[in-house]
């Protein structure tokens, strides 16, 4: 059967920069530590005062239709997944076709769009919904634009302000694709929960701690989920495994245990066993905080042997360089964990067409879903041509009482102007409503 799935990815960053470690950690009277090795945080992107996620989604959408040389009767459907939709109504893809249709000169009447959310796992559902739409074949011949785009922003003072970010990942879903293939199988770990939630306000309400701890639960029971449609996962079967992002060091507790499961009953666990002793085994144990207690032992003993810190270094740190550099992305961040990977092994020139990556989604509220992707031919070319160093470079270094400024302009609730502190340049900029009108 022909692979379906990621024929190209482009990535569009806020134009603002947030030094976490530097501005933000001496204004708050905080230890740098906190930000880089505790949340594994250097900076956030942050939209100017021309930028939201239209202007980004479509940024990122013309770079990758223009650089695919694709018209817009090349494209069948346009889902947009994001958290921060301004419209309860008319989808943001119609907003962003409407931008592109300035400047490809032809409309997207033919095109099915939509909007997908469910947190940050939505950007996955909606790959999903063109790929079960390709698989269906009622794509007539057409590909799909997916497009996640968000920015995610806190109250001032959450917690969750040190991890904000915004930007937009654009992905072309279509047969025989150039980057990646999309397994069949997949699984979930699904439950209501109300750790992260936006009830009619801009700003999440969040349980921070707590919505760690859910986060995991939903990956286990994921990774459980996916083992038992696709067999059991091993440590050798996949080359790089990108997670949801919120915060580099949430991907350190969800590589543990991703590590911990796919070592169980292994040789690998028979090995480690010397050192650490093997893993606790609920039966063994008078009652489950036991168990919980001696898991967490066991984890704690895991995280420090050099087996467990070599396979990190190879199959997880990589996933995480954009991610280090933009904080949160909600919807685009676990496609930007996997940019990250592959961006890593174009550098290192490496050759694994055919290899694998187990990517894992999550969104709050909440569920986490986990398939697999094998590398496809054209994946060095399509990763090559992505500019995010660049443009994380060019960025506008925010001052604290700048970053204050622009967290106001883009707080719906206040009426500020603030002057751009960059300049448009041949990208779409957001002119007032209605308008989103493309500069040169
Ligand atoms: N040196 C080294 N490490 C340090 C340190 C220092 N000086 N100071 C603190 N740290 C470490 C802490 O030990 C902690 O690490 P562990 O979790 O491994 O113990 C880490 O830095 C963070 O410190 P705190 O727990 O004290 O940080 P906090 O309470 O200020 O906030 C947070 C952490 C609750 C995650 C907060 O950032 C938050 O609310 N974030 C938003 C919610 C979120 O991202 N949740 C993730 C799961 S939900 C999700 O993924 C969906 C989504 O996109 C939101």
């Amino acid at each position: 059967m022909t692979a379906v799935g990621i024929d190209a990815i482009e990535i569009w960053s806020g134009n603002l920069k947030l030094d976490l470690p530097e501005t933000f950690a001496s204004v708050k009277g905080e230890d740098p530590d906190k930000y880089r090795k505790g949340l594994g945080l250097e900076a956030s992107s942050f939209p100017d005062v021309y930028e939201d996620i239209v202007t980004m989604g479509a940024n990122a959408s013309k770079r990758l239709m223009e650089r695919k040389g694709l018209e817009p009767d090349d494209i069948g459907r346009i889902d947009v997944a994001t958290e921060s939709a301004f419209d309860h109504s008319k989808p943001v893809s119609t907003y962003i076709a409407g931008c592109l249709e300035q400047v490809f000169e032809d409309d997207f009447r033919h095109a099915n769009k939509g909007e997908r959310k469910f947190a940050c796992v939505s950007g996955t559902q909606a790959v999903d919904d063109a790929y079960n739409w390709i698989r269906a074949g009622r794509n007539r011949d057409r590909a799909a634009l997916v497009v996640a785009t968000d920015t995610a922003l806190y109250e001032r003072g959450d917690p969750g302000e040190a991890t904000q970010g915004a930007g937009a990942v654009a992905m072309l879903i279509d047969e025989d694709p150039d980057v990646l293939g999309l397994s069949d199988e997949q699984g979930f770990g699904s439950m209501d929960e109300t750790d992260f939630l936006k009830p009619n306000q801009q700003f999440p309400s969040v349980d921070g701690k707590r919505s760690v701890q859910v986060y995991l639960s939903r990956m286990r029971e994921a990774l459980e989920d996916y083992e038992s449609v696709a067999g059991r996962v091993y440590e050798e079967d996949f080359a790089y495994a990108p997670f949801h992002t919120p915060f580099p060091g949430m991907v350190r507790k969800a590589g543990l245990l991703a590590y911990r499961h796919i070592t169980r009953n292994t040789d690998i666990e028979d090995q480690l066993a010397e050192e650490i002793g093997r893993q606790p085994r609920e039966e063994e144990y008078d009652s489950h905080d036991e168990y919980e207690e001696a898991i967490r032992e066991y984890m704690d003993a895991l995280k420090g042997t050099e087996r467990y810190r070599s396979w990190y270094a190879d199959v997880i740190e990589p996933t995480l360089t954009i991610s280090s550099q933009v904080g949160n992305w909600y919807t685009g961040s676990v496609h930007i964990a996997r940019a990250s990977a592959l961006m890593t092994a174009a550098d290192e020139d490496r050759n694994f067409e055919g290899e694998s990556l187990l990517v894992a989604s999550y969104g709050s509220g909440a569920q986490a879903e986990i398939h697999a992707e094998t590398i496809q031919s054209g994946w060095k070319e399509e990763i090559e041509a992505i500019d995010i160093d660049q443009q994380l470079e060019n960025r506008y270094d925010l001052t604290f009482e700048e970053y204050e400024q622009i967290h106001n302009v883009h707080d719906l609730d206040k009426d500020v102007e603030v002057d751009a502190f960059t300049q448009p340049e041949g990208e779409f900029a957001f002119t007032g409503w209605g308008r989103m009108n493309e500069r040169k």
